[in-house]
């Protein structure tokens, strides 16, 4: 069995909009250990939940293969697919839309098991459910209740007990605490980081927010564009960011006991359109190293220290003042 649950290989996923081709995902590779989880940072519109989706099988990749307990899963079909479906599941942003208004509570979480025909009976659907409630942290006396009377963070526990439903290996958390009160985030974030305890899951955590995905990551993905330009451990990542767009975003947040105190890089220009993107590096308009071979040439993720992968032409200067 391979280390890795997850082992993206060149997935690409673009899409045709009338001014062209958008290339939401653009040649991305990664891994996920097992039972860990890997934080996906980035702007908004940079490829995030695109790549999640792709991953999933939610949405078909353009190119590229989605390796899961080494097997590809692009190429899986019938029975072999549904199952991995099964395994591979999605928590989205917003609870709310995602949750539909007329079910109650209990049929919420029943749904999953009941399409997938899981349970034998009425009565062991019913145990079913009052066990996913009790492990989300959903009181049993809400078994009854609709969204509308819940607040977000409850709202968001249905989400994940429906995820958790049909006793997935691999998650993918979209931006799960993002609608919530910042309060109810830490229980949600808490509840998250108890189940993969217990449960062994891997979880692949989309995030905007960088301080989100330090508090719960073991590995950080940098997105832009498309694209990732770094990757490393949580605590290498924020101590010695070496990618000049991560270090940006790192100089923008106030972030608690992370290294020397950093002055904030203001990024300029605008970030460019993915449709048609010019070769080269997609950072290129916005990054004070810029050289000649950046617009020529599009840099590769290479391991510049162990475990530590960049994009970028000039690290060989980055890691020196960095
Ligand atoms: N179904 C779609 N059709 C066309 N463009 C899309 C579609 N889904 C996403 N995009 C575009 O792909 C890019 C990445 O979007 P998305 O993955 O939602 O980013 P993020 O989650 O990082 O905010 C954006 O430019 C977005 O407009
Ligand atoms: S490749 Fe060049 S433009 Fe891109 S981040 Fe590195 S130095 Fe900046
Ligand atoms: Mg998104």
């Amino acid at each position: 069995m391979s280390d890795n649950l997850i082992d993206i290989r060149h997935l690409k996923k673009y899409f045709n909009v009338s001014s062209g081709l958008l290339h939401a995902v653009d040649d991305v590779s990664l891994t996920i250990p097992r039972g860990k989880t890997l934080g996906l940072v980035g702007e908004s519109g940079c490829g995030k939940s695109t790549l999640g989706r792709v991953i999933i099988g939610l949405i078909k990749e353009t190119a590229g293969e989605v390796f899961f307990n080494g097997e590809d899963a692009t190429k899986f079909s019938g029975e072999k697919r549904a199952e991995f479906r099964r395994h591979a599941q999605i928590v989205f942003q917003d609870p709310f839309s995602s949750l539909n208004p007329r079910m109650s509570v209990s049929q919420l979480i029943s749904e999953p098991l009941i399409i997938n025909k899981s349970c034998k009976s009425k009565a062991e659907l019913d145990a079913k459910v009052a066990e996913l409630m009790d492990l989300v942290g959903l009181a049993s006396r809400l078994t009854t209740s609709f969204p509308h009377e819940l607040d977000g963070g409850r709202r968001q526990r249905i989400g994940i007990a429906r995820a958790l439903a049909l006793n997935p290996e691999f998650i993918v958390l979209d931006e799960p605490v993002s609608a919530l009160d910042v309060c109810i985030q830490a229980q949600v974030l808490n509840l998250l980081a108890d189940l993969r305890e217990s449960r062994g899951y891997t979880y692949l955590f989309i995030s905007h927010n960088l301080s989100v995905v330090r508090y719960v990551s073991d590995e950080v993905a940098v997105m832009y564009l498309g694209k990732v330009v770094e990757k490393a451990d949580n605590s290498t990542l924020f101590r010695q960011p070496l990618h000049p767009y991560t270090q940006a975003l790192l100089s923008a947040v106030p972030i608690a006991s992370v290294g020397p105190k950093k002055q904030r890089i203001i990024l300029e220009g605008d970030v460019p359109s993915p449709v048609n993107p010019p070769a080269g590096c997609r950072f290129a308009g916005r990054c004070m190293y810029r050289q000649e071979i950046c617009t020529q040439q599009t840099p590769e993720l290479v391991e510049v220290e162990p475990n530590h992968f960049v994009a970028c032409h000039c690290t060989g200067h980055l890691v020196r003042h960095a």
